[in-house]
């Protein structure tokens, strides 16, 4: 089970489905709270639509990283003007600090033995008052999942456990929300940290 090479093989329908979605209010809420012309790391970015695309256009410096090659291949043959790496989100390493990050489906890809490991490398890479918005899931478990034909592996920690991660390392709840729903696409949970 290898999400790399699932992600690689979807990439371009991904692509083609993805870009014609909404951007979440909760995004463009956490946008507003960046300072004009910040900086924002989107972790799992995909191929850049339509969130990346829209941290851009709202004149934020961009950073997007994503560790499967043809996700990032698609990025940037794109015009959307943010620095595009190839990366897995552990393996990154950059001496800036963002005013914000965004991870939006995709922690919940990462392997259950690193989930806690998730908010240290988060909280070294904000700046003070740095916001980190995520989505996830909130029940303690390990799965796979098919998507577009293809097999993704999932896992996340219990929500208490989150909590708990969150406060371990200088970052403090703003707003966590169940089951949020919106333009008939469902999260499990949604969270909105703050770096202290
Ligand atoms: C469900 S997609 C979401 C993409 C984008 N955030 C969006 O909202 O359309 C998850 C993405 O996270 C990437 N990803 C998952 N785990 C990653 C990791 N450890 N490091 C970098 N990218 C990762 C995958 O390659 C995939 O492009």
């Amino acid at each position: 089970m290898d999400n790399k090479v699932s992600y690689d093989k979807i990439a371009e329908q991904w692509t083609t489905v993805r870009k014609d979605m909404q951007v979440s209010k909760l995004v463009i809420d956490f946008a507003k709270q960046i300072k004009p012309n910040g900086s924002i790391l989107d972790i799992g970015c995909g191929s850049g639509l339509p969130i990346t695309k829209y941290l851009c256009d709202k004149g934020f410096a961009v950073t997007g990283i994503d560790y499967s090659d043809k996700m990032i291949e698609i990025a940037k043959k794109s015009s959307i003007p943010a620095n595009f790496i190839l990366s897995d989100f552990f393996d990154f390493t950059i001496s800036e600090k963002f005013d914000g990050i965004i991870a939006w489906d995709s922690l919940w890809h990462i392997a259950k033995s690193k989930q806690e490991s998730i908010y240290p490398k988060i909280s070294n890479l904000l700046k003070p008052n740095g916001l980190f918005l995520f989505t996830h899931g909130n029940v303690d478990n390990e799965h796979i999942d098919t998507m577009m034909g293809e097999e993704f592996y999932y896992s996340a920690l219990s929500e208490a456990e989150i909590v708990e991660n969150i406060n371990r390392n200088n970052l403090v709840m703003e707003y966590s929300y169940r089951n949020f729903t919106e333009d008939g696409s469902h999260r499990t949970y949604v969270a909105l940290t703050k770096k202290i």
